[in-house]
């Protein structure tokens, strides 16, 4: 039987610290500040510091997986320019993760770049590709005989309709065709990517983590609600997995956004990543220009999204069409309550294991997030960590009553993978 990976997931920018890049700028030029929050990066969870302790609590923890990203602007400071020393201590990170036996995930893209890239060659010019490339190809000089799994980007979708729909990340467009175009070139960056990594180590393991929302129309029986459901879902979650089997981006979002493009993509994918947070309901509005609503109806969390463990399994289910391996990359609650968390976690694990159960082929599961760290446009006020991160009082940490649930969790399943080999044999 084939190991089941636990992990946790975490991103470069949104723990290490000491980091200049595009958000750091964003943050000193002041244009997070809106909708009166202001989140402060402020050193993020000082990983880059403290990731040797940080280490120890993954092995505390025994996982057997983690994900993690590498921040490019560290690597790339100017576009010439590679930083060797940044790259040797993500080589030393990488080393102790595999002699604790625990198989390094690495993102290659997880939302953050250096500042001179989008001046000089942003995602929906066509030098773009290129000029990832490059980065790819220097982390990958350094790492091929050291990592298998490997995500090309996180969330693309997610990235561009922040950075190119609604602008509130950098580069800070709101151009619905644009968005596009920067997507299709990220999708084929992706495709070169995979190429890039297969013709260097023949047996990796290539992934995209994409996010997937469950929409729910508010109305069953009113065919307008439907038919805006349908619109959504298949933008949001079936536009990027379909566009792999036809070769083609197609959007339509009638009368937002008519788009189509050709992108050889050929199915090169390993497996898809899911990140799976929560459900949404939508609803047809009667408006000319934006017939849509959608919403989150029972708000939980402290970022205000819903706890809806089924939908995990839904998503699950329907990826599992697109007949290549799933992970769940990411699924994970940003709450100070504990209880509410380690619910959240067993309730997940069981609907997983209810698809496994069902024969559909889930290889891992990654918890978000091993530290409570910075949460993008909410700052550190949303604590999805299984570990408590003291900002006040030197960044100290604390494994929180989740972090031993989940450990136990783990135990458990093992055991039963474990006793299921014994009776099947
Ligand atoms: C996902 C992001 C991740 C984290 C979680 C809460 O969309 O990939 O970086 O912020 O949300």
């Amino acid at each position: 039987m084939r190991k089941f990976f636990w992990g946790v997931a975490t991103s470069s920018f949104q723990i290490e610290g000491n980091i200049e890049n595009d958000f750091t700028k964003w943050e000193l030029e002041g244009k997070f500040n809106r909708n009166g929050l202001n989140p402060v990066y402020d050193n993020g969870a000082n990983h880059w510091l403290m990731w040797e302790q940080d280490f120890e609590l993954l092995k505390l923890l025994e996982v057997n997986a983690y994900r993690f990203s590498i921040e490019w602007a560290r690597i790339q400071p100017e576009p010439k320019t590679f930083s060797e020393k940044a790259i040797d201590q993500y080589e030393r990170m990488i080393d102790t993760l595999l002699e604790n036996s625990i198989e390094p995930f690495l993102t290659l893209h997880h939302f953050t770049h250096p500042v001179w890239f989008h001046d000089k060659s942003p995602w929906h010019s066509d030098e773009s590709i290129e000029v990832f490339l490059e980065f790819v190809n220097k982390i990958l000089n350094r790492f091929r005989d050291r990592i298998k799994y490997w995500i090309s980007f996180n969330e693309p979708l997610v990235w561009t309709m922040a950075a190119y729909g609604e602008g509130n990340f950098p580069p800070g467009y709101k151009d619905l065709n644009i968005m596009m175009i920067a997507l299709a070139n990220i999708l084929e960056a992706h495709s070169k990517v995979y190429d890039l990594i297969k013709s260097s180590i023949s047996n990796s393991t290539i992934g995209i983590a994409n996010n997937f929302i469950v929409f729910k129309k508010e109305r069953d029986w009113f065919l307008l609600d439907r038919a805006v459901r349908n619109k959504i879902h298949k933008f949001y979650n079936l536009m990027i997995p379909d566009a792999f089997i036809t070769n083609k981006l197609i959007a339509s979002i009638p009368p937002l956004l008519k788009f189509e493009k050709e992108i050889k993509l050929d199915n090169k994918i390993d497996f898809w990543g899911i990140n799976y947070y929560y459900r949404l309901f939508t609803k047809f509005k009667l408006s000319l220009t934006n017939p849509f609503y959608f919403y989150t109806k029972h708000p939980e969390t402290d970022t205000g999204w819903e706890i809806y463990p089924k939908g995990l399994y839904k998503i699950i289910k329907k990826l599992s069409k697109y007949g290549k391996p799933l992970i769940i990359t990411e699924n994970g609650i940003a709450i100070n309550n504990e209880e509410i968390r380690k619910k959240f976690l067993k309730k997940h694990l069981k609907y997983l294991f209810k698809a496994i159960n069902k024969g559909i082929d889930v290889r891992g599961y990654f918890y978000w997030s091993l530290l409570d760290n910075y949460e993008w446009l909410f700052g550190k006020s949303k604590r999805f960590g299984l570990v408590f991160v003291d900002y006040e009082k030197d960044f100290n940490r604390i494994p929180k009553e989740s972090f031993y649930f989940y450990k136990n969790l783990i135990e458990t399943y093992n055991k039963k993978f474990n006793e299921q080999i014994l009776t099947e044999s």
